[in-house]
């Protein structure tokens, strides 16, 4: 949990003694890591430079939500672009809502489980309420009218055609009940699992456990017109214990015939190391599609499936390297060559220790030069995993049987040294390793794990960007792009934004200050259901998520959000935006307008913002502090990769100098808190926040020192109008009554009320914004309560103007 600005004071101001000392070190560390070849700086991955809660997201940057009455766990979202649907499957339900808007009336089906199924379920031990019901899993576009989809069916796996019609406007959208048919070998059983699947043609491909126990997986084919095709049972040299996470079809020359089907999952190794346990590994399988199985042996089985370790690991300070195993999504990023897409993956660690998530990219051609090594071979029990030496048979294993590569038109008529090298020989000796041998983006030591991503391909004024849009297990999406220098080795990662694309149930987080005053603050509690559905549509530039709870649109860019000047859109290097002349928009390359500036490379708005950078309007405040008592100057930049510095002077014509931090004087991340004001503290502030070089201004704020009798005076007044002392701040006695308010359960609530109290105020400047997100654990709030209770106690016995030099007590 992020601390609010009290907490941790002590230690924040010591750090922020040192900063400078720190910040130049940074830069030589960095220099030289740039030198050696690898560098990333970790700050940069952690903290966003912007975070957004999900009401801010949903009452200002279009996020839109859609829940289906009675159902949950959207696990299956399909993206139509040519029809304009986003079809969802979640529990006991299909849905079609718009892409344009999600929270439009839906049309929906409703396909549960057919009662005898939920009982034998129910038989089965299964739990009969959240267990036994149809969980949609898989969705495809089947033909012009249709599309393809397949449920648990309580434990029970079944499959339908649903009829939708032509267009958006098409009112059809219907499943016939009777018409249902077996999804074993295509929908998992069990809710929990998930499913792996591509439709190409009529077939479907698919990566599933084909049995009640989930222990018989498979990677099978089905539909259409040619038998179907599974991998050989029972042999853990072929699957062991897999976990699919995607498959994809991808051609490999202009010879449909070469046209391979490529299987992502995560097993168990084989080849782990003995004694160490078991061990996860993230593995690339692949399998040709015109494989018609063997003539004599592996009969209806694959002849062509040969699977490879993916490898995503980062270099260790002890010279081991890191490895990240469990493969949790891949995202495919076509180009403009259809045999040589980007495949994005996400990985998390197994290890309990070591907590962190990563993002690698793997070229084509580095997995085909996986599968053209040299295969793994294990002569027997007692022996070790080596690189097979001696010949291999002819047509290699691997290879589809077509006029390409090859005299053979089917793989019925491979010989039979072929079909037993193949059988024995599934696993490769090399692993695929990850474009650049490094994650392209990487998060350890946090809070949550990544589960899913999708990739945006940007054109920005100065090249290319893929932006990663990542899902996490606490409902947020980061939005991350990583900035080559001169080489893949060389190579920044920008963390722009931290996304809250789902409601969490967590309230916000209050601190008084004495009795006197209160503040809404944020931290990082999250407690929302993990992303486990996401697409993306470039078209409309929007992102599509599912979770157990809703299901979510966001737009991939906010320009606006950056600020009203050059200088702050240039700083944001969001390859979306620019700053045409007048405002930070979407930057679109083709347009001739002559104001368009971005620098996504450098961000340097010294080069690029001619006009002053200084222009952007500088906030000004007026602040009373009362004399022994503390007072809390607030300063929170948009950014939060700044760092913030402070300037004081005693009158407008005297010269500024940095504001000295001491015991009284306290440096937090949300601004200055002066612990028992003095009189000579009056004077004028300015917060400054400095970032990739940049300085700028973003609050003059004049303190004015009142003894503490005349504050007593005062504050009847204040009360009348309680806005200007420090606009959103509350007074104690305001916190209590809001408190025991009947309908004012949480602090979120009562900060929200205290903000719209505030923003409704007549003849007054607007208001700060409030702080960006504001969420607290409910036992917080309780322990809030507590001492509230404690302190109201207080509030009674103590005259108001015996607060000031107790404040440390307070901390
Ligand atoms: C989206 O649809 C909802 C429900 O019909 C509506 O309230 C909302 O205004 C729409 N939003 C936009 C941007 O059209
Ligand atoms: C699509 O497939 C369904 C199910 O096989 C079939 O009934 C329908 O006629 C097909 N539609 C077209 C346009 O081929
Ligand atoms: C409190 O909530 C109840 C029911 O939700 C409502 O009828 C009442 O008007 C609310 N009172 C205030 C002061 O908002």
């Amino acid at each position: 949990m992020k601390s609010s600005f009290a907490v941790g004071s002590e230690s924040s101001a010591l750090a922020q003694r040192s900063s400078k000392a720190i910040m130049s070190h940074t830069r030589l560390l960095l220099l030289l890591c740039s030198l050696a070849g690898s560098t990333w700086s970790k700050a940069a991955s952690t903290n966003p430079r912007l975070k957004l809660s999900f009401s801010e997201l949903k009452a200002r940057h279009g996020l839109r939500t859609h829940e289906l009455e009675h159902s949950c766990c959207y696990d299956t979202l399909l993206l139509d672009e040519e029809r304009g649907c986003l079809f969802v499957g979640g529990k006991n339900h299909l849905a079609s809502l718009s892409l344009d808007n999600i929270s439009k009336q839906d049309k929906k089906i409703y396909w549960p489980a057919p009662v005898e199924w939920r009982e034998e379920c129910n038989w089965a031990g299964k739990d009969i309420n959240a267990e036994c019901m149809n969980f949609i899993k898989i969705l495809h576009l089947y033909n012009r009218t249709h599309l393809y989809a397949c449920g648990t069916g309580a434990f029970h796996p079944t499959c339908a055609f649903v009829e939708v019609g032509q267009r958006m406007e098409d009112p059809v959208f219907k499943l016939d009940p009777a018409a249902t048919e077996d999804g074993k070998g295509k929908s998992p059983y069990d809710p929990r699992h998930v499913a792996a699947s591509v439709l190409v043609g009529e077939e479907l491909y698919s990566g599933v456990a084909t049995d009640l126990m989930g222990r018989d997986f498979t990677i099978f084919r089905s539909l259409g017109p040619r038998p179907s095709i599974r991998t050989e049972q029972h042999d853990s040299r072929w699957l062991n214990e897999p976990k699919f996470v995607d498959v994809f079809w991808i051609p490999e020359s202009e010879n449909p015939d070469d046209d391979k089907i490529y299987f992502f999952f995560r097993e168990t190794a084989v080849e782990g190391q003995q004694g160490l346990g078991k061990s996860s590994f993230a593995r690339i399988g692949q399998i040709c599609r015109n494989d018609m199985g063997g003539q004599r042996s592996l009969v209806n089985k694959w002849t062509t499936f040969l699977k490879a370790r993916l490898v995503c690991s980062v270099p260790g300070s002890d010279g081991s390297d890191t490895y990240f195993d469990e493969l949790r999504d891949v995202f495919l990023l076509q180009t403009k060559d259809k045999r040589n897409p980007l495949l994005y993956a996400v990985f998390s660690t197994s290890s309990s220790v070591f907590k962190g998530s990563a993002v690698c990219l793997y070229t084509m051609h580095d997995i085909r030069r996986a599968f053209l090594g040299p295969f793994a071979h294990k002569e027997g029990p007692n022996y070790q995993w080596v690189s097979y030496q001696s010949r291999v048979p002819y047509p290699r294993p691997g290879m589809c049987p077509s006029k390409t590569f090859g005299t053979f038109s089917s793989t019925k008529d491979f010989p039979d040294d072929v079909i037993q090298f193949a059988r024995n020989h599934p696993l490769m000796y090399n692993p695929v390793l990850p474009h650049g041998q490094r994650p392209v983006f990487l998060q350890t030591n946090v809070d949550h794990t990544f589960t899913r991503i999708a990739v945006d391909r940007v054109t920005a004024a100065d090249g290319h960007y893929d932006v990663l849009f990542i899902g996490t297990d606490v409902g947020t999406v980061l939005k991350v792009i990583s900035v080559h220098k001169e080489s893949w080795q060389n190579m920044e990662e920008l963390l722009l934004e931290d996304l809250q694309v789902f409601k969490y149930l967590s309230t916000g987080n209050l601190l008084c200050v004495l009795q006197q005053s209160c503040l809404c603050t944020r931290d990082h509690a999250h407690d929302s259901s993990p992303v486990t559905s996401m697409q993306i549509s470039s078209k409309r530039q929007q992102l599509y998520l599912g979770s157990r709870t809703s299901i979510s649109q966001l737009p991939l860019h906010r320009c606006g959000i950056y600020g009203k000047a050059c200088a702050e859109c240039c700083l944001a290097r969001d390859p979306y935006c620019a700053w045409d002349g007048t405002t930070c928009t979407r930057y679109m390359p083709n347009t001739k307008r002559r104001f368009r500036r971005q620098d996504v490379r450098n961000g340097d708005p010294n080069m690029l913002c001619s006009e002053d950078p200084h222009r952007s309007s500088v906030l000004e405040k007026k602040l009373y502090g009362v004399e022994g008592s503390s007072t809390f100057l607030e300063c929170v930049p948009k950014s939060l990769q700044a760092q913030v510095v402070w300037t004081y002077q005693k009158a407008s014509d005297t010269p500024k100098k940095e504001v000295q931090l001491d015991e009284r004087v306290v440096k937090t991340d949300r601004g200055i808190l002066i612990r028992s004001v003095l009189h000579k503290d009056t004077g004028l502030y300015h917060c400054h926040a400095t970032e990739h070089g940049f300085t700028q201004s973003l609050l003059r704020l004049s303190l004015e020192v009142i003894g503490a009798q005349q504050a007593d005076s005062l504050s009847y007044s204040w009360e009348e109008e309680p806005s200007e002392p420090a606009s959103h701040k509350l007074w104690y006695r305001d916190f209590l009554q809001l408190v025991d308010h009947p309908n004012l359960s949480t602090v979120d609530q009562l900060c929200q009320q205290l903000w719209s109290r505030k923003s409704h105020q007549p003849k007054k400047k607007p208001p700060l914004p409030p702080p960006l997100s504001v969420k607290a654990k409910n036992h917080k709030w309780k322990h809030l309560e507590e001492k509230r209770k404690a302190r109201s106690r207080r509030t009674h016995e103590v005259p108001r103007a015996e607060r000031g030099p107790r404040s440390a007590a307070v901390w």
